[in-house]
């Protein structure tokens, strides 16, 4: 189980090791200066006309590798991620075949053997919790309310939304089913965004990105929680590489201006890298101003074969994996007992990237960078032990209080 700080945010978990500040400074400031890769982005609808299904294909071309990332709402929202090692690859979809019951192979990268890597998400349900009477820390957070099976939502039609500008498009449903109306005003959305270069959003968690990643914004508003304490959670189902499950590891991370008291950022690694990744920031946030006051912890829990229990199927998937059956299967679930939740503003936000190659890793900031220069000098490299520690963190901490 991993805990995630995204509230505590006056306490300090965790603080680097001057061994790993040394090693950090040297380390990444060459890659700092070195032009990044930037790749040339597509974004498109593959119409099915007359059918009204949404499958959005992003196409990122970099020198001599193109990544495909293929996203549908035709079942559960889910994306299958491939990456080849030629700049000529396409993608090939069989309508017909597509929405037949058995689909496999509706769905192709072509040539088949320039593909490098492939895998596949599934967002499968949305989890609601009741955490009255719940003490800080459990799993599951509270008692679990039926969960809302995002195979049964319906979806807005994604080319309304596409921004070639942003390079990004929305995906927004609600249950086809809904007695209760707790969807009449609501709705649950996945913001779908690529890039053709590194850099970070303006918006907090600011996750920084390169040009083979794509970044996804979950989103729950206006949705009428169940409880007068829901917590809400996310069952993601991914594709294992091999027999056993990948894991979701939990990096340190630095703090500075960029993301302040999250210490921490976790990832899920299909292989050894470079595969592909899965990399958020353990905080969601409780309204759209994004800010401390409505940040809130998240949880994920450790990856499970799914063969014991039935998820739903995800036809783009088995249009290009076939019958594979390996699913895995954690969830994610957003806030605490205590504190700010989505009962607030019934509004929950939550982001992360999903992506082929090496996971961006977050260097220090300029202004950090700064600091550094600034506080070491020539003479200060003598002390390049504990010395330069204390007297970063003093640096550090005293930034900052002008920043807020
Ligand atoms: C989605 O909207 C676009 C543009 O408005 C339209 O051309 C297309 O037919 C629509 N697709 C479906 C499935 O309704
Ligand atoms: C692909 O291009 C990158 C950077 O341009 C280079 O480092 C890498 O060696 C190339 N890979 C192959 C297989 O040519
Ligand atoms: C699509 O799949 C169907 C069913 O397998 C097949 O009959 C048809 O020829 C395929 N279409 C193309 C363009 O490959
Ligand atoms: C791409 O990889 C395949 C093997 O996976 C290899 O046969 C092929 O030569 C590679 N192509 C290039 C352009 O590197
Ligand atoms: C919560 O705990 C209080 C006191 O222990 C109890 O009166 C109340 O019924 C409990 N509520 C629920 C929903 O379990
Ligand atoms: C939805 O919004 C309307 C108008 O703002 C309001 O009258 C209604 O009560 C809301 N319904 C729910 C379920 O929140
Ligand atoms: C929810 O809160 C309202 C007002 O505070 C209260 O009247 C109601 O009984 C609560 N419902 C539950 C299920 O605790
Ligand atoms: C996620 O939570 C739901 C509701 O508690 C539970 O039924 C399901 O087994 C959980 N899935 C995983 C992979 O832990």
């Amino acid at each position: 189980m991993l805990r995630c700080w995204g509230p505590h945010w006056g306490w300090v978990p965790w603080a680097p090791t001057p061994w790993l500040l040394l090693s950090l400074l040297v380390c990444t400031v060459p890659f700092g200066l070195l032009g990044e890769e930037t790749r040339q982005v597509s974004m498109e609808v593959i119409s099915g006309w007359p059918n009204p299904q949404n499958l959005l294909h992003i196409r990122a071309v970099g020198s001599n590798s193109t990544l495909h990332y293929v996203w549908s709402s035709l079942g559960p929202p889910a994306v299958v991620l491939v990456a080849t090692n030629t700049t000529q690859s396409v993608l090939n979809v069989n309508w017909s075949l597509l929405l037949s019951p058995d689909p496999a192979g509706a769905l192709m990268v072509l040539p088949k053997n320039s593909i490098q890597f492939s895998s596949a998400l599934v967002f499968t349900r949305l989890l609601e919790f009741d955490s009255t009477n719940v003490s800080e820390g459990t799993q599951p957070p509270g008692k679990p309310y039926p969960p809302y099976s995002l195979a049964k939502f319906s979806w807005n039609n994604v080319t309304n939304s596409l921004d070639l500008a942003t390079l990004s498009a929305i995906f927004r449903g609600h249950p086809v089913d809904d007695p209760t109306g707790a969807f009449a005003n609501g709705s649950l959305t996945f913001k779908v965004q690529a890039f053709s270069r590194s850099g970070r959003p303006a918006q907090p968690p600011r996750l920084l990105h390169t040009a083979d990643v794509c970044q996804v914004e979950v989103a729950l508003v206006g949705a009428s929680p169940r409880g007068n304490h829901s917590l809400f959670g996310l069952e993601v189902a991914t594709l294992g590489q091999g027999p056993d499950c990948p894991s979701v590891n939990e990096q340190d991370s630095i703090d500075d201006e960029y993301a302040p008291a999250v210490f921490q950022l976790n990832r899920l690694l299909w292989g050894s890298s470079p595969s592909g990744f899965m990399q958020w920031r353990p905080v969601a946030f409780s309204q759209e101003q994004r800010a401390r006051e409505s940040a809130l912890a998240c949880q994920a829990s450790a990856l499970h074969p799914t063969l014991a229990y039935p998820l739903p199927h995800s036809p783009i998937v088995q249009a290009f994996f076939g019958s594979q059956n390996n699913f895995c299967a954690f969830n994610l679930t957003f806030g605490a007992p205590t504190g700010p939740g989505y009962w607030d503003q019934h509004y929950l936000c939550w982001s992360m990237l999903l992506g082929i190659g090496f996971p961006p890793v977050d260097s220090f900031s300029p202004l950090v960078l700064g600091i550094m220069a600034v506080a070491l000098g020539a003479p200060g490299l003598m002390f390049l032990g504990g010395g330069l520690f204390l007297l970063l963190r003093h640096k550090q901490y005293s930034e900052y209080q002008s920043i807020n």
